[in-house]
C-alpha cells in the first residue's frame, strides 16, 4: 500500500512494531512510512524506478545558487519558535528538512525567501546567505530575493480560471520579466515540470481543470519560469495520490542539478528517495525548534549520529 499515512506512533517508552497497521488518517504533520517500501529499499533499492538521490550521476554542471543560514532564530510575537539554525544548501543538490509538526520547518522555509516577514508579529535573527550574500542586508529588495528563491506550497495553487499556458507565463509576469519568447519558453518550463507531455493540446484549458497532481507540477512550471536558483517546496506531494507524487519526486530529479532544492516533508520514504542531504529539526519540551542532526541522506537513515534521528526516521516517533 504506497504512501499509506500511519497512525498511533509510538511513545517513546513504549516500543511497538516498526511499521504499525493503518487505521485511519495521520494527524496533520505525522511523519509518514510507506509500508511498501521500507526505509532500507527506499535508500538502497531501485525497485520503486526512481534512482535515490544518494545514487545519481551528476556529471553535468551544476547551477543553482548555495544557500546558507547562520544562527537564524525566529519568534512570533514573544515566542521564539527556532534557535539558532545554520544550515549550508550546497548548489545542484536537494535538501530534506523532516522533523514532527511545530519544529519550525515551514517557518525556517519561509525566513529563506523573506516571507516570514509578512506575518504580522514576526520576526528573526540571523543572517541568510544567496552565494554569499545577506539577503537581508540593506538595500536588498524582498522581490527580487523571492524571484531568485522561488516556493512551491502544500496545496497546488495555480490561478484556476486562468489558462494552463498563462499560469506559467504569469510567473514572468509577476517578476516584472519582458521580452521572453512566451512560447518557447512556456513549452521549456512544462517539460521541466515532466508536465507537458499531458498538457500540450491543453494550453487553452483553464488551470484548475487539471488534477491536483498536474496543478503541482504546473505551479511547478510557474515557479521556472522566472529561472530562481534555489526552490523552496513545503510538503508539495501531501496533497497527491501516489502515482502524482512519484511524477513530482521525478520532476524534483530532474531539476535538482539547475537549482538548489530545499523540500520538507513529512514521507521519510521520500526524504530517502529524493535528497542528497537531510536536516532533522525537532522542538523538545517547550524548547523551540532547531536542528537535531545535518548530514549525508544515506547517513541520516543508515548511521545517524544522534538516538532522537535514529527514532524518528525509523517511526519510533513523530
Ligand atoms: N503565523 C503564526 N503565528 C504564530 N505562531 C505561529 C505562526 N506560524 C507558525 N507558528 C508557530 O511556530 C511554530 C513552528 O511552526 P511551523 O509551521 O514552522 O512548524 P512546521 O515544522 O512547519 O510544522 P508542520 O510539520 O505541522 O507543518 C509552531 O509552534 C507554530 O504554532
Ligand atoms: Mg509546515
Amino acid at each position: 500500500m504506497p504512501d499509506a499515512p500511519v497512525t498511533g506512533v509510538p511513545a517513546l517508552d513504549k516500543p511497538t512494531a516498526r511499521f504499525p497497521a493503518v487505521a485511519e488518517p495521520a494527524p496533520l504533520g505525522t511523519a509518514t512510512y510507506d509500508t511498501a517500501t521500507p526505509l532500507d529499499t527506499a535508500t538502497h533499492d531501485t525497485a520503486t524506478g526512481l534512482v535515490p538521490a544518494a545514487r545519481r550521476e551528476r556529471t553535468g554542471p551544476v547551477s543553482g545558487a548555495a544557500l546558507e543560514t547562520k544562527d537564524v532564530s525566529a519568534w512570533f510575537g514573544e515566542r521564539k519558535v527556532l534557535d539558532r539554525v545554520s544550515l549550508t544548501m550546497r548548489p545542484g543538490e536537494v535538501t530534506a528538512l523532516i522533523g514532527p509538526s511545530g519544529c519550525g520547518k515551514s517557518t525556517y522555509l519561509r525566513i529563506l525567501n523573506r516571507m516570514h516577514e509578512l506575518i504580522p508579529g514576526a520576526s528573526l535573527a540571523g543572517e541568510v546567505l544567496l552565494d554569499g550574500e545577506d539577503i537581508y542586508a540593506a538595500g536588498k529588495r524582498a522581490q527580487e530575493t523571492r524571484r531568485r528563491i522561488g516556493m512551491v506550497f502544500q496545496k497546488p495553487n495555480p490561478f484556476p480560471a486562468m489558462t494552463v499556458f498563462d499560469n506559467v507565463a504569469s510567473g514572468l509576469k509577476l517578476a516584472g520579466i519582458k521580452g521572453k519568447d512566451k512560447d518557447s519558453l512556456v513549452e521549456h518550463c512544462l517539460l521541466r515540470a515532466g508536465l507537458w507531455n499531458e498538457v500540450r493540446t491543453r494550453l487553452r484549458s483553464p488551470g484548475g481543470a487539471l488534477s491536483g497532481g498536474q496543478q503541482q507540477r504546473l505551479c511547478i512550471a510557474r515557479s521556472l519560469a522566472v529561472e530562481p536558483a534555489v526552490l523552496l517546496m513545503d510538503e508539495p506531494c501531501s496533497a497527491l495520490d501516489p502515482t502524482s507524487t512519484r511524477r513530482v519526486e521525478e520532476t524534483i530529479a530532474e531539476i535538482a542539478s539547475d537549482v538548489t532544492i530545499i523540500i520538507v516533508t513529512h514521507n521519510m520514504q521520500q526524504a530517502a528517495r529524493v535528497s542528497d542531504h537531510c536536516a532533522f529539526f525537532l522542538a523538545e519540551e517547550g524548547r523551540p525548534g532547531h536542528v537535531v542532526e545535518y548530514g549525508r541522506t544515506e547517513q541520516m537513515f543508515h548511521d545517524p549520529r544522534d538516538p532522537r534521528t535514529a527514532d524518528y526516521v525509523n517511526g519510533r516517533f513523530g
